[in-house]
């Protein structure tokens, strides 16, 4: 790439994060998303830590003051008003001393801590602050959302597993019905982005019969006991497995006690299996409910590169996932009947999942693979800008302009040298 344009997106890509900053904390773009989201924030303090490492970890910081007494993390944190969301606090009514939703997300941050400790090991004290609070919401996830110690932990709404409207999910939706008591709400979403790349109202009706459920129950226990939306999310326990083998460094480095973290990943290792489709190679997310792999399988199923769990043949199988794509890696696979090349997480390219598909594979030596999939991140982001994701047939930018994610990614990986 011409040294002008590689100068010119990184200015471009830092300003985005400084225009996103709140004040220690980042929202994922303007408007849309106006508060601090929790796997977006680790992400972004990726993109922080090349240029202000301080920053870096004040992101994770921030993100961690909002953590519940019991370990959990929530999904967003509402540091202040701002009624350009929905749900908001008033509807979510959760959180301790900050408001919060009463749900989490992909718990990215322990390998995030690793990596900015790689980038600025200078912060090796701030890392000893945050190492009781991860493993407090790893703690948190090995009991609360896996009580029988299967090694695989649960997800109550799409939402908690970061890809809210995917495929992966139709079936386990159309299980249950809209609740008749249903608050009437307007949605603020289509209000910033064009319906046809978001969520359907379908799916959102029973969203919101899910955030009504696990309040009427006052979330904890009672909510995992009541929820009518029970799945162990591939992707989720595919970052699950990889946080906490960086925690377990983290901890020998900081000479801290291990023998919790080696249990967790040896249960999460023996499980990873059950996510493994023999016929097809794929992985597919599981409904705890009515017990099975659930029909579709997504590319989620490929952070199990991610994860160090690849099974043999997953490699063979992602190649085949990138046939018909122009540009990769594509949410759904191109020719599958539910691929939508518009809608949010049911066929775009997301820079997110691309960069931890393509870490995952160098890191076990696939480097022509994983080259090639940073490749078309960076192709998309120079041709289309910051988007929140990308049509794989066009390359047209799609959702959230100026995105914070997609930022951090330029700079940490896509635009790096
Ligand atoms: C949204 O509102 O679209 C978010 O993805 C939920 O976290």
């Amino acid at each position: 790439m011409q040294s002008e344009t590689q100068k010119q997106f990184d200015e471009a890509a830092r300003d985005i994060l400084r225009r996103n900053d709140r004040g220690g904390y980042t929202v994922p773009t303007a408007g849309l998303y106006p508060f601090q989201w929790n796997w977006d924030s680790c992400l972004v303090a990726l993109g922080w830590a090349t240029f202000d490492p301080d920053r870096a970890w004040l992101e994770i910081e921030t993100l961690f003051k909002g953590q519940w007494a019991n370990g959990m993390v929530p999904h967003i944190v509402f540091h202040q008003p701002d009624d350009g969301y929905f749900p908001g606090p008033d509807v979510w009514q959760a959180g301790e001393a900050i408001p919060s939703s009463g749900i989490t997300q992909p718990p990215i941050a322990a390998s995030c801590v690793r990596m900015l400790l790689d980038l600025d090991p200078s912060g090796l004290e701030r890392a000893r602050g945050l190492l009781p609070k991860l493993l407090a919401w790893h703690r948190w996830f090995h009991t609360e959302r896996d009580p029988d110690a299967t090694g695989l932990v649960t997800t109550l709404h799409p939402w908690e597993t970061g890809m809210d409207n995917s495929p992966a999910w139709d079936e386990a939706l159309a299980e249950f019905e809209v609740s008749p008591d249903l608050e009437p709400y307007a949605r603020r979403d289509t209000s910033h982005v064009d319906s046809a790349e978001r969520p359907s109202d379908r799916d959102y009706d029973r969203y919101m019969t899910l955030v009504e459920t696990f309040r009427a129950h006052g979330y904890g226990p009672a909510a995992v006991q009541h929820s009518p939306f029970k799945v162990a999310d591939v992707g989720t326990n595919a970052i699950l497995l990889r946080a906490d083998r960086d925690l377990l460094a983290l901890a020998e480095r900081l000479g801290a006690p291990t023998q919790e973290l080696r249990d967790w990943i040896a249960r999460s290792e023996a499980a990873f299996e059950l996510f493994l489709e023999p016929q097809s190679g794929l992985l597919h997310s599981i409904d705890q409910l009515r017990g099975g792999r659930l029909a579709a399988a997504t590319h989620a199923g490929f952070l199990a590169f991610w994860a160090n769990a690849a099974s043999d043949g997953l490699e063979q199988a992602f190649e085949g996932w990138l046939n018909d794509a122009d540009f990769i890696v594509p949410s759904m696979r191109v020719h599958d009947r539910k691929f939508d090349r518009k809608r949010y997480w049911r066929g775009p390219v997301w820079a997110i999942t691309n960069f931890l598909m393509a870490r995952g594979l160098e890191d076990h030596g696939a480097s022509e693979l994983a080259e090639r999939v940073r490749n078309d991140s960076r192709k998309l982001i120079v041709r289309s800008g910051f988007y929140e994701y990308f049509d794989p047939l066009s390359g047209q930018g799609l959702g959230g302009a100026e995105f914070s994610w997609t930022a951090a990614m330029w700079l940490y990986w896509a635009g790096a040298d």
